[in-house]
């Protein structure tokens, strides 16, 4: 499905991002990941096999250079981008800093928008751009408007830079998972049990009973990549157990 074609993913070191990397993978594309922690990088790497590893954040506008000539490099041009790096944090409205606000929307609104600016040179007509954005984008949940903010700000990217990027012949369109199961979720000292407890209480506010798994939200990325999607621009795909739409 995806013979020839090249692919880059933000965040692909873990969770929803790695999941994409094995099945974009899967379908015949030549991948390369981006992600902060060199040996998240390498345990993603080593499961994944020849696939490239591109160190950096993608709210630094000096690594994203250094990413688009790493590109370069490996591939020469793109065809693929899952901008897909995220961060997620409570933000009750009292008690919420202005570091936390900064922090959220420099990773998911500034990194997006400047990782699709930094490979724009490298992107070949006929390509597809994926921005992960969120279930939350079109809900109101209690303790998180700033990451809910930050992700319908994903969504509104993905119109606006679909017209943008029309005359280039690239299409952009959004997916958005529900509550899925990565180390997202887990906090580092959590024990099995309290994370169990826990997966098992959010799968209760799902109508589809339980929390996603990584894959089922790179089934959609995956579609969204190839031209299965041609006729979509500017869309989203909702992939959320029906929690936001029931
Ligand atoms: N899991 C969910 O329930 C859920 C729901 C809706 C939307 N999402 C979105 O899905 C995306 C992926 O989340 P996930 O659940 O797969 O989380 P995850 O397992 O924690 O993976 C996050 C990935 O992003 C990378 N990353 C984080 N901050 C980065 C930065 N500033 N620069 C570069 N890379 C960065 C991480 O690597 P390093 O830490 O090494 O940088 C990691 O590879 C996020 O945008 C998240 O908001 C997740």
């Amino acid at each position: 499905m995806l013979a020839g074609k090249t692919a880059l993913i933000t965040g692909g070191s873990s969770g929803i991002g790695l999941a994409t990397a094995r099945l974009l993978r899967a379908h015949g594309a030549r991948v390369a990941i981006m992600g902060r922690d060199s040996a998240r990088l390498a345990r993603a790497a080593a499961e994944l096999g020849d696939v490239v590893t591109i160190e950096g954040n993608v709210a630094s506008l000096a690594d994203l250079a250094r990413l688009r000539t790493e590109l370069e490099n490996a591939f020469g041009g793109l065809d693929i981008l899952f901008a897909n790096a995220g961060t997620a944090k409570a933000t009750p409205l009292a008690t919420t800093d202005e570091a936390t606000y900064a922090q959220i929307m420099d990773v998911n609104v500034k990194g997006v928008f400047f990782t699709v600016q930094a490979v724009l040179p490298l992107l070949r007509p006929g390509g597809s751009v994926i921005l992960n954005t969120s279930w939350l984008n079109q809900v109101g949940l209690p303790g998180r408007a700033i990451l809910s903010a930050s992700k319908a700000a994903v969504r509104s990217f993905a119109r606006t830079l679909s017209a943008e990027l029309l005359p280039r012949k690239i299409r952009v369109n959004a997916d958005s998972p529900g509550s899925i199961e990565t180390p997202l979720h887990r906090d580092q000292d959590q024990s099995d049990e309290a994370y169990a407890a826990y997966v098992a209480r959010v799968g209760t506010q799902v109508p589809l009973g339980r929390m996603g798994r990584p894959e089922e939200i790179a089934a959609a990325v995956l579609f969204l990549a190839s031209e299965a999607s041609s006729y979509m621009v500017g869309a989203e795909i909702v992939v959320d157990g029906g929690r936001a739409e029931l």
